[in-house]
């Protein structure tokens, strides 16, 4: 049977296991499957490395955002049109979603899907990457996401 739930969570390289939201996106399968819930997954990553050094690479993040630009991602996830449901886990970048995951949601259609966000962040929350989608989606059901995950990791 086709998955109906999709996790899909943002990992730039090397961030795989140990970034916040493929931690998160490894519990709420958890919880799902003691559910008896299987879902499907896919970790959106970029082909390109970012830098490590963290102004290096906030530069490079505020070059995308303010370009629109659609960073390459690897791979697709081929069983999206039976898919219902989405929990989608990502960081808050520059108040914004991570360019990459805007090259996910150009993939596919998103239409009468619901999108539940995760945004992982640093004090900034995650309202407005929730409005970013609504605007981008108009036609996929946004959930309110969960805001303020980081107690739950620290
Ligand atoms: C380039 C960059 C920009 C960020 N901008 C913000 C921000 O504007 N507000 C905020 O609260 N956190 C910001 N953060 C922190 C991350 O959202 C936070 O550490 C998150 O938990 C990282 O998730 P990850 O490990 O899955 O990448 C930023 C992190 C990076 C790397």
């Amino acid at each position: 049977m086709k998955d109906k739930f999709l996790i899909a969570c943002f990992a730039r390289k090397g961030r795989e296991m140990t970034g916040d939201s493929p931690r998160i996106a490894a519990m709420v399968l958890d919880a799902l499957r003691k559910k008896g819930i299987e879902a499907g997954q896919f970790t959106i990553t970029p082909v390109e490395t970012y830098p490590d050094d963290h102004n290096e690479l906030d530069a490079v993040v505020k070059t995308e955002i303010s370009s629109h630009s659609r960073p390459e991602i690897v791979g697709k996830y081929s069983g999206m049109r039976h898919v219902e449901k989405i929990v989608l886990i990502v960081p808050n970048w520059r108040d914004a979603l991570p360019p990459a995951v805007t090259t996910f949601l150009d993939q596919y259609d998103f239409n009468d899907k619901l999108i539940v966000p995760i945004v992982c962040h640093d004090g900034g929350g995650g309202k407005n990457i929730e409005g970013e989608l609504r605007k981008f989606l108009p036609k996929t059901w946004i959930f309110p996401g969960k805001r303020s995950i980081q107690p739950i990791l620290k």
